[in-house]
């Protein structure tokens, strides 16, 4: 996944806009997990979004390691593990592809040494059978995996802005054609064709959740697991920065055709006061993500 890796993304702006997990998900993980809990190894980790927010919000772990290809977004991990490094203290991160634990130093004969292994927003640009496969062989035996994301949110209490969500992401003159495919199609349908092999694990589960739910309670109460709800009071100044993080937009700011054209962000702000001019552009709304998740434990 290249614009990631590139190395005028922008990962500082990734790391503050970008949403993280609630505390409430933390607790699903925490209840799933059995056993010890001597190594977790985030895979994709970005600037450690999730990474560091495990350090404080699972029950303990020994060591975390933050793993990603992206030599750009482990230097702003580990710099900003360096602003907290007593709470920090048993996480590092390492520059590695999500299928290579060579970093563990497990030869081929001791590689059953992770207790838990996550990959959270990142799944969708994996080899997945390559991925579960090299899971398998990192794990411990009922060691659990934990793959979860999020896309194309809503404004719940703004219908107006459901077609702006899709034509800023997904236009032909706006982002559509700048993302990286199979990945983003893959996450869009939130990895619903990438499915934990059942002779690899065991005690699977899986939430897919559409954020349109959230304004009908008979659809809500339909929902029968324990939810990922990633939800968050935004303006639109902030969500145009969230949009700025997208790897569509990097492509799209770098395409020399739209060097004399609107910033597409810029044009969401302009859209969406055009049509609820009651707003400014820092008024709170709230924002809800689609999500997903996907646990096993390792045969
Ligand atoms: C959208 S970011 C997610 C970062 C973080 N996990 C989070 O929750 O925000 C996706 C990350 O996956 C990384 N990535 C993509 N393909 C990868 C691969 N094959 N191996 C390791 N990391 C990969 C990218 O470099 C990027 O940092």
């Amino acid at each position: 996944m290249s614009a990631f890796s590139a190395s005028d993304f922008n990962s500082k702006r990734y790391s503050s806009s970008r949403p993280s997990y609630p505390s409430e998900f933390y607790r699903i993980i925490d209840k799933y997990h059995d056993g010890e809990r001597k190594l977790l190894v985030d895979v994709g980790c970005g600037p450690g979004t999730a990474t560091l927010q495990m350090a404080e919000e699972l029950r303990p772990f020994d060591r975390i390691i933050g793993s990603d290809l992206s030599a750009t977004m482990i230097k702003t991990a580990k710099a900003i593990r360096e602003e907290s490094p007593d709470i920090y203290r048993n996480v590092s991160f390492e520059v590695s592809p999500s299928d290579n634990f060579e970093f563990l130093g497990a030869g081929s004969t001791d590689k059953q040494k992770v207790d838990m292994i996550t990959a959270v927003e990142c799944a969708h640009w994996f080899d997945f059978q390559k991925f579960q496969r090299s899971v398998y062989a990192n794990l411990r035996k009922d060691g659990t995996i934990a793959i979860w994301g999020y896309a194309d949110p809503i404004f719940p209490a703004y219908p107006e802005f459901d077609d702006l969500m899709i034509e800023v992401p997904y236009g032909k003159e706006t982002l559509g054609p700048y993302w990286e495919q199979p990945g983003r199609s893959r996450l869009r349908s939130m990895l619903k064709d990438s499915n934990l092999n059942p002779a690899l694990f065991y005690d699977i589960r899986v939430s897919c959740f559409h954020a349109e739910d959230i304004r009908d309670q008979a659809k809500l109460r339909q929902h029968t697991e324990m939810l990922l709800l990633i939800r968050k009071q935004i303006t639109l100044v902030e969500f145009a920065e969230y949009v700025r993080t997208w790897s569509a937009y990097h492509g799209w700011k770098q395409d020399p055709k739209n060097k004399n054209k609107q910033d597409v962000a810029d044009w969401f702000i302009e859209e969406s006061l055009r049509r609820r001019p009651e707003l400014t552009v820092n008024t709170k709304i709230e924002v809800v993500w689609n999500t997903f998740y996907k646990l096993g434990k390792r045969i």
